[in-house]
């Protein structure tokens, strides 16, 4: 059999976290490729699921063109399940996240849920985060200061562009991309970076991480629990 590619990985975890949608209730849903692959099989579950809460506009469209039913996060109360993907994840379940911009978003969702399943390929599992440059929301303001701290930590702050222009997220901020730093402690790092002023959210998910991992490899879908 030939190797699968990262699309045909994608699918399989995909569909994978099938199993994790409690039917009768609301799921949680993140945004990126992966969860695209995700979203478009939660359409063979559409009429066994209310809806779901959604991290971004971009998940919000794919969702609603499927005829599944999108709900405001406050009004509803915690969720099951939150499924997304992640840039990076270690061993312990904390995760990179934001290459998608949508951090923020995705944060409120999994916080509001019970269990965070990530779906991810082989290629996203690593000892230590870091090599993925940290995504990290700011207020367009405070991006040059927090581009000082950052470099006072051994990190190289880059503002994230689209076509030209500084990418606008979903809450109308900026994003700077954070190279060169190796995450020994994510949960500490994450605390600390969400207290400078300006911050609206770091990509480092420690206080939020995955309590399963569904791990697209070569030999099909490993299953990690954290
Ligand atoms: C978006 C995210 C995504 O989950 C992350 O970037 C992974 O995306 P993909 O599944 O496309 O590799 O955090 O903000």
């Amino acid at each position: 059999m030939s190797a699968l590619s990262q699309d045909e990985l994608k699918s399989l975890v995909g569909r994978a976290a099938l199993a994790y949608v409690v039917p009768g209730q609301l799921v949680g849903v993140g945004t990126g490729s992966t969860v695209n692959k995700f979203i478009d099989a939660l359409a063979s579950m559409k009429g066994e699921i209310p809806g779901a809460v959604s991290s971004s506009e971009a998940s919000t469209a794919r969702l609603r063109a499927l005829g599944i039913p999108v709900l405001d996060a406050n009004d509803v109360g915690e969720l099951a399940v939150y499924i997304d993907g992640a840039d990076e994840i270690d061993h312990h379940g904390h995760m990179i996240k934001g290459g998608g911009a949508a951090l923020t978003r995705e944060k409120i969702v999994a916080a509001q849920s019970t269990t965070f399943v990530c779906i991810a390929d082989e290629s996203k599992l690593v000892n230590t985060l870091g090599a993925f440059p940290v995504p990290v929301e700011v207020i367009p303001m405070a991006a040059q200061r927090i581009s000082r701290q950052f470099a006072a930590m051994g990190g190289e702050a880059r503002l994230r562009f689209k076509d030209g222009v500084p990418l606008v997220t979903d809450n109308g901020q900026h994003i700077l991309d954070v190279r060169g730093l190796q995450i020994a402690d994510p949960l500490a790092f994450e605390s600390q970076v969400n207290q400078w002023p300006g911050v609206v959210t770091v990509g480092v998910f420690a206080h939020q991480r995955a309590q399963v991992c569904l791990l697209g490899t070569a030999a099909g879908v490993k299953t990690l629990t954290f």
